[in-house]
């Protein structure tokens, strides 16, 4: 099946007051193929949503942005839209559903 979506050591850190970083997520690693469905699940701020804006394209990745159709995806930016409407991303959390399709 063909690869719609990889990435590779992602890692997210918010600024933090007094100059400390918040770590969210460190060497996560995705890939999805055409025909997935995939649920990604965790606790109330373990990363979800962190992951899935960098996966539309809402958040500038710190390392190797995410591979989507081949290319890289590297972020918000001029001239560049929301990630991939069709790539619907469904995070579960405490029995209510919130769908990251692009946003
Ligand atoms: N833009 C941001 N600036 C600072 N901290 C953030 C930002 N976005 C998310 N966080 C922090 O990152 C952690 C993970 O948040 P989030 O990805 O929204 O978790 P989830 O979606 O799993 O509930 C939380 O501690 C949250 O406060
Ligand atoms: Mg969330």
């Amino acid at each position: 099946m063909a690869e719609l979506l990889n990435v590779e050591h992602v890692r997210r850190t918010f600024p933090r007051g007094g100059g400390e970083e918040l770590l969210v997520l460190e060497d996560v690693n995705l890939t999805l193929r055409e025909g997935e469905i995939v649920g990604l699940l965790g606790r109330s701020g373990s990363g979800k949503s962190t992951l899935l804006r960098l996966i539309a394209g809402l958040s500038q990745p710190q390392g190797r942005p995410p591979i989507l159709y081949g290319f890289a995806h590297p972020g918000p930016g001029a001239g560049r839209g929301h990630g991939v409407p069709e790539l619907c991303a469904l995070s579960l959390a405490d029995g209510a559903g919130e769908c990251a399709a692009g946003a």
